[in-house]
């Protein structure tokens, strides 16, 4: 899909030429700049009730007289803000997306000159609206003819709007990554094909990509990641993926994704119920990806680092059992209570992996416990770290990207519950807390980084009817790594690098 501004000529409104004009429509009565037959249409259908300037409302419009466009809807955008705008674009796609508009024309009226981030928003809403899963499902109806969208605004405008919709497109292009892996089924979504995945990005992106296989990993002590690998009969992968766009010497970002293409529970097993949710178990990888291809895509220059643990966690003959101890990357060993809790276990190795690329900071993205589902629901990530700058810059990066996250403590007290008279620690304490249990085993591993845990197990994927992969956190990821890029005079390797530095310590940048 295509995205440009246009600006309207003298005919206004009625004479741009598109398959469709969507008109958002902002404010509490017929806004002053609607001006002729679209104007007096609405104006009109308000009268008769037909439209009234509340949430959800819509209006659809065939050949109206006059009117270039042979298709029009309006959709009532509230205050035009980057939140009303976006369900505003939902609604009026819904409305348009049976029809065969190949090229949308849309404006929004009744308010202020628009601004960038609600045009990023918008790209992101109609990608989204035109989302199709088609890979495992040929009777899939076709999908949208979509191909050009073109955003109606004022010359000064353009070049500012240009710019944010070509940022959008990045973002809308990472999300679409992370939804279409996410939703692979199992017997598709390997760690072989996640794999395969990040290797196909690095070529068509210009990523460096290496893959370790069992071998390496058994080599490098990766006891944990194997722990869990052990019961599968698919061969595990740790995936490494680089985009370099500052240049040698600059500190990167790491993302850790954990990337369980499925989790039948073990030994520990799931019950039957729903099961079939945990091939989205790979949500966390899926969103590096996605942000991996955000950013190249973008061209940001940053310097960002993927890793990603991938295994299935099965019962095999050979599988981990209740009580084994294992040993981690660290050095710190594990026993293995509940081999459910598998997620933290392929994480821990990930994350003391991340140590030697010495990162600014690292963020590890885990669909992790159904207690943070518990805790928070659907609408916002589960966010851990004892930074306060950085929790305050992903808290800000979600919440200018729609993709909102919550603060979740890390109080010392709570690691009590880890303790193993058998090992250095337990993978589980008991239920209460399990979200936050969870994070603190991670932070066991952490205490060289600068560090943060989102735990997205209520926010990567949607149940029920519209069940399917959502693509978040990507927005969020997007959002704050290229934020780095604008305000990075990241310290250079081995100097001030976050090896370091302890947690805790925030560094200017
Ligand atoms: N992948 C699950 C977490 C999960 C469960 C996400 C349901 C979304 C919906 C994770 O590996 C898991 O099984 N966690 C256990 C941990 C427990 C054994 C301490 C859980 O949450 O029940
Ligand atoms: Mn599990
Ligand atoms: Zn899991």
């Amino acid at each position: 899909m295509d995205f440009n501004t246009i600006v309207p000529g003298k005919s206004g409104l009625a004479g741009i030429d598109a398959d469709a004009l969507l008109v958002l429509v902002a404010g509490e009565k017929v806004p002053a700049a609607l001006e002729g037959v679209l104007g007096k249409v609405l104006a009109e259908a308000a009268a008769q009730d037909d439209f009234a300037f509340k949430d959800g409302q819509g209006l659809y419009a065939h050949r109206v007289e006059g009117v270039k466009a042979r298709r029009v809807a309006f959709a009532w955008a509230g205050d035009a803000g980057v939140r009303a705008l976006r369900k505003a674009v939902s609604a009026g796609v819904a409305t348009l997306k049976k029809g065969s508009v190949v090229h949308l024309a849309v404006v929004v009226v009744g308010a202020g000159a628009l601004q960038s981030a609600a045009a990023e928003a918008l790209v992101l809403a109609i990608h989204d609206a035109t989302y199709l899963y088609r890979a495992t499902k040929p009777s899939a109806p076709a999908a949208p003819r979509l191909a050009r969208v073109s955003l109606v605004c004022a010359k000064e405008a353009q070049a500012g709007l240009d710019a944010a919709l070509a940022r959008g497109q990045a973002v809308a292009a990472g999300v679409q990554v992370a939804r279409e892996c996410a939703n692979r089924p199992a017997n598709h979504c390997t760690p072989a094909h996640l794999a395969e995945q990040a290797l196909a990005l690095g070529k068509s992106h210009g990523l460096k990509v290496e893959v370790l296989d069992r071998k390496q990993c058994e080599k490098l002590g990766m006891g944990c990641f194997l722990a869990v690998a052990q019961g599968s009969e698919e061969p595990p992968k740790f995936i490494v993926a680089r985009w370099m766009g500052a240049g040698k010497g600059v500190a990167p970002v790491v993302l850790v994704g954990k990337g369980i293409t499925f989790d039948t529970g073990g030994i520990s097993i799931k019950p039957a119920a729903e099961m079939d949710e945990m091939k989205f178990d790979m949500g966390g990888a899926a969103s590096v990806l996605g942000t991996l291809r955000a950013v190249a895509g973008a061209k940001a220059r940053v310097n960002l680092v993927g890793i990603i643990p991938a295994c299935e966690n099965m019962p095999s003959g050979r599988a981990v059992k209740p009580g084994d101890v294992v040993k981690s990357l660290s050095g710190q060993t594990v026993e293995i209570l509940n081999t459910d809790a598998e997620g933290r276990l392929i994480l821990c190795d990930a994350l003391t992996y991340a140590e030697r690329f010495e990162p600014a900071a690292v963020v590890d993205i885990a669909t992790l416990t159904g207690a943070c589902v518990i805790a928070l629901g659907h609408h916002r990530s589960g966010l851990f770290s004892g930074d306060d700058a950085l929790a305050a810059e992903l808290l800000a990066a979600g919440d200018a990207a729609l993709d909102p996250a919550w603060r979740m403590p890390l109080d010392d007290e709570y690691d009590e519950a880890l303790k193993s008279n058998f090992a250095d620690m337990a993978n589980v304490g008991p239920r209460a807390g399990g979200a936050i249990t969870a994070a603190m085993f991670l932070k066991r591993f952490t205490a060289k980084l600068r560090w943060a845990h989102l735990d997205v197990a209520g926010t990567a994927w949607r149940s029920g009817a519209n069940k399917g992969a959502t693509g978040r956190p990507v927005p969020l990821l997007a959002r704050w790594v290229m934020s780095q890029a604008a305000s990075s005079k990241a310290a250079p390797k081995g100097k001030a690098g976050a090896a370091d530095r302890p947690t805790g310590q925030s560094r200017k940048r």
